[in-house]
């Protein structure tokens, strides 16, 4: 277990900021062990050490792991100026999450939210070619000539270099009344607005765009849109086995 300093501890737990925590502990509100310190910077463990603070103790577990259904009109950073950001739809008091990867602000679905950053490193480097499966409805008839392009890989952006690797479309509907596809399809990379980008080289348009799994993660059918719940045990061992 990692050591902390008493006073981040303090701040990611949402005890306040860092200045308000530096004058709790001046005033003595906060004991380590049961003794009151003064020290604002001390290494403490959270496996090891007992902190309370106004007699209520704080535990904080290392890392937290959420599963969001992210709606459409927040944006998949941790400050934003002009629009709610994914980790409002948290509840939680720690203050060092953040999402892995993005989704576009109005693409809805799966995001994971996390303060591992190991995980998410590993999860979002190119290496590992972690699938990301989209529900996707698109303007347009989507055709078989469209799936073996996607499956050859497409060039998806104004010089030769921008090339998606091969990606997996499957046709779900076709609506030729109102001349649209429902589409699912999975890709490997996150390139900046790739699924959109992916149509737009075949002529189509996105309408609609949902994240329906993430790696060995599905989007649960029963978790409303703007809900988080906690990854399981086994969820995160998959996540980290992968
Ligand atoms: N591809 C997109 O175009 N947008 C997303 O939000 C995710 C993948």
């Amino acid at each position: 277990m990692s050591t902390f300093r008493l006073d981040k501890y303090l701040a990611d737990a949402g005890i306040g900021t860092r200045s308000e925590i530096k004058n709790y502990i001046k005033k003595g509100y906060v004991t380590v062990n049961g003794e009151p310190t003064k020290k604002p910077d001390i290494k403490i463990s959270p496996d090891d050490d007992e902190i309370v603070f106004q007699n209520q103790p704080i535990s904080l577990s290392e890392f937290e792991y959420y599963l969001l259904n992210k709606p459409a009109g927040y944006v998949s950073a941790t400050k934003d100026n002009t629009a709610p950001t994914v980790l409002t739809l948290i509840d939680s008091k720690r203050k060092d999450l953040f999402p892995v990867g993005r989704l576009d602000k109005d693409t809805e679905g799966l995001l994971i939210i996390t303060n591992d950053g190991a995980l998410s490193h590993r999860l979002l480097s190119p290496k590992r070619h972690v699938d990301k499966t989209y529900f996707a409805i698109v303007d347009g008839i989507v055709t078989k000539a469209d799936v073996t392009l996607f499956e050859k890989g497409l060039e998806i952006g104004d010089d030769d270099l921008d090339i998606a690797m091969p990606a997996q479309l499957i046709i779900e509907k076709i609506d030729p009344e109102q001349n649209i596809s429902h589409v699912t399809i999975t890709i490997q990379e996150g390139k900046f607005h790739q699924v959109k980008r992916m149509f737009q080289a075949v002529e189509k348009k996105v309408l609609y765009l949902k994240r329906i799994a993430f790696g060995p993660i599905a989007l649960p059918h029963d978790l409303p849109l703007g809900d988080s719940r906690i990854l399981s045990k086994e969820e995160i061992s998959m996540l980290q086995k992968f």
